[in-house]
C-alpha cells in the first residue's frame, strides 16, 4: 500500500476522536496544533485530555461510542481505543459518509495514517514506513532528528524577511538557490538560529551584496573517514556547493549530499604509499594510476583551480580529509584565496589523530600520564633535520603522528635513541572511525616489527605515549 503524503490544512475544521486515553491525547495535540476544531468521545478521560477540555480546547461527549457521532461535516475521525469492535464500527461508519478515518494501530482500518513527526515549526518532516512498522518510523525520526538544528525554524523566518529583496537583485532561479544554499550554511543562519534575527538579515544582505559581485572559497573538514563525523555546518555547505573539490580521504557518501548539477572535482593527491591509500574506498580514491602532477605541482593545480572558478562567480567548497588546518595545506589554499581578494569560511573538522584515538578508546591527556600531546607529521623524517626529538621523546606527553608508517622505522628510532623507553605504550591505527580500522599495539621499541607483520598500507595514526595502555585498562570505545 502506497500513501501519498499530504499536508492538511484542518484550521477550523471538525474532527472527532474516540477514545480518551494517552495514545488519543497524543493526537488530540497534533489535532489542536493544527487548529482543528475537536469533539472528542469517551466515557472516562484522561486528566490532562480534561484539563485541554478547561481551557476551552475542545468539546468533550461523556460517553460510549455510537455510530451516529460520525456525522458528514466531519473531516477526520481518528479511533484511539483499545476494543477492537469500537475501531471496527468507527471505520464502517466513516467510510460510508466519506470521512478520512485513522484506527491507531490497525493500518487495515485507516484512510490515512499518521506519521512520525520531526517539529522545527515552520519546517515540519513526516517520515512513513506505509503502516509497515511504525517503530522503525520512530527511528528513522530519531536518525533524522538528531541532524536537524532545533532553531531550525528560525531559518524560515529569515529566508521568509529576505525573500522579496533577494528575488528582486538575483533574477535567475538557480542564482537565488545558490545564494540560499549558501545563506542556509554561513554565519547568517547561525544567527537566526541562536535568535539574532536582525544581525542575521544584516549578514545575509553582506552576502547577498558579494554574491552579486563574485564567488565565494570553503575549506570543509570532512572528519577522519566515517561520513557520520562530518559537522552540520560541513554538510550544508556541501549542499550548496556550484563546485565540490574533494581529497582521496574523504569518505564518497559524503558527496552524495551535494546538489544533482554540482561540479566534483577529484584532487586526490599522492603521496606516501599510506596517503596513496591502498586500502582506500572506492574506485575514485586512491586508484594511484592515472598520471597527476605530485605534491607541491598538484597543489598548485588545486590552488588555480580553485581560485579560477570563484573568480567566475561560483561558490567552491573545497572539502578535506578531517580537519583542513591540521597537516592539510589548509594553510596555503587559504593565503592563496586571500591573494586573489576572496575571504575563505573555514568549517572545522574532526581530524584523524583525535578520532584515532576516541575509536581506540585512548584519551589523549590524562593528569597523572600526560600533560600535553604533539600532533607531528612523520612525512619525510628520514631526510628531516634539526628536528627536537629530545623534546618529543620527553614522557609527560602523548604524540600524534600522521603520515608516520613509511618512516616508522626512523620514526621508532629516533625516539629510542633520544631518550623513549622501550617499553613506552605504542599503536598504529589505520583506517580510523572506519569499518576497516585495524589497531596494532606494540611497546614503542617493537612497534616497526609488529606493523609491518601485519601487513598495514592504509592511511594511519601513530600515538605514542603512557596513555596508549588505558584500553586495556578500561573499556571505552567511540
Ligand atoms: C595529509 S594528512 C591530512 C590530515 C587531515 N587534515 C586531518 O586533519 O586528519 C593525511 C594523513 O592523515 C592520516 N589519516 C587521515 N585519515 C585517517 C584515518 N581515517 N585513519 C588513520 N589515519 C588517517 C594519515 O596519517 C594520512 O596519511
Amino acid at each position: 500500500m502506497f500513501y501519498l503524503p499530504l499536508f492538511h490544512r484542518l484550521q477550523g475544521v471538525p474532527c472527532l476522536v474516540v477514545g480518551g486515553g494517552q495514545t488519543a491525547l497524543r493526537k488530540l495535540r497534533w489535532l489542536l496544533r493544527a487548529g482543528a476544531q475537536v469533539r472528542l468521545i469517551a466515557p472516562a478521560v484522561d486528566a490532562d485530555i480534561q484539563r485541554l477540555r478547561d481551557a476551552g480546547e475542545l468539546v468533550i461527549e461523556r460517553t460510549a461510542f455510537y455510530p451516529e457521532a460520525i456525522t458528514p461535516d466531519l473531516r477526520l475521525v481518528i479511533s484511539a481505543t483499545n476494543a477492537p469492535q469500537v475501531s471496527e464500527a468507527v471505520f464502517a461508519r466513516a467510510i460510508r459518509l466519506g470521512v478520512l478515518v485513522n484506527c491507531v494501530d490497525r493500518t487495515e482500518l485507516c484512510t490515512v495514517i499518521f506519521p512520525a513527526i520531526i517539529d522545527r515549526f515552520p519546517i515540519l518532516v513526516a517520515v512513513s514506513s506505509m503502516g509497515q512498522s511504525p517503530t522503525l518510523s520512530r527511528s528513522v525520526r530519531g536518525w533524522i532528528e538528531v541532524r536537524l538544528p532545533q532553531n531550525l525554524g528560525r531559518l524560515a523566518e529569515l529566508a521568509g524577511r529576505l525573500r522579496q529583496q533577494v528575488k528582486a537583485s538575483l533574477s535567475s532561479v538557480d542564482a537565488r538557490k545558490g545564494f540560499w544554499d549558501s545563506v542556509f550554511a554561513s554565519s547568517a543562519a547561525t544567527k537566526a538560529m541562536q535568535g539574532d534575527l536582525e544581525g542575521a538579515i544584516t549578514d545575509a544582505q553582506q552576502q547577498l551584496e558579494q554574491t552579486e559581485q563574485s564567488g565565494q572559497i570553503l575549506l570543509v573538514g570532512a572528519g577522519p573517514g566515517d561520513p557520520d563525523l562530518i559537522t552540520l555546518r560541513g554538510l550544508r555547505a556541501i549542499q550548496s556547493a556550484d563546485v565540490l573539490m574533494y581529497d582521496k580521504l574523504v569518505h564518497p557518501a559524503l558527496l552524495e549530499y551535494a546538489r544533482r548539477d554540482v561540479e566534483l572535482v577529484d584532487v586526490g593527491k599522492q603521496g606516501p604509499r599510506e596517503e596513496a591509500g591502498a586500502t582506500g574506498w572506492g574506485s575514485n580514491h586512491g586508484d594511484g594510476k592515472a598520471a597527476r602532477p605530485t605534491g607541491t605541482k598538484m597543489q598548485e593545480v588545486i590552488n588555480q583551480r580553485m581560485v579560477g572558478e570563484a573568480l567566475k562567480g561560483k561558490k567552491v567548497v573545497r572539502l578535506k580529509g578531517g580537519d583542513p588546518f591540521i597537516f592539510g595545506r589548509g594553510g596555503e589554499e587559504l593565503l592563496e584565496a586571500a591573494a586573489h581578494g576572496f575571504q575563505v569560511q573555514v568549517i572545522p573538522g574532526i581530524t584523524a589523530g583525535m578520532a584515532a584515538a576516541s575509536y581506540a578508546g585512548i584519551p589523549l591527556t590524562h593528569r597523572h600520564m600526560s600533560q600535553s600531546v604533539r600532533f607531528l607529521t612523520g612525512h619525510r623524517v628520514a631526510q628531516a633535520q634539526n628536528l627536537e626529538w629530545a623534546e618529543w621523546a620527553r614522557d609527560d606527553q602523548t604524540l600524534v603522528i600522521y603520515m608516520g608508517l613509511v618512516s616508522l622505522a626512523n620514526i621508532q628510532a629516533h625516539l629510542l635513541a633520544a631518550g623513549r623507553a622501550e617499553t613506552t605504550p605504542a599503536v598504529l591505527i589505520e583506517n580510523a572511525s572506519l569499518p576497516e580500522q585495524r589497531e596494532i599495539f606494540a611497546p614503542l621499541g617493537e612497534l616497526h616489527q609488529a606493523v609491518v607483520s601485519a601487513g598495514i598500507s592504509g592511511p594511519s595514526i601513530i600515538i605514542v605515549g603512557e596513555v596508549v595502555d588505558i584500553p586495556r585498562m578500561g573499556n571505552a570505545k567511540a
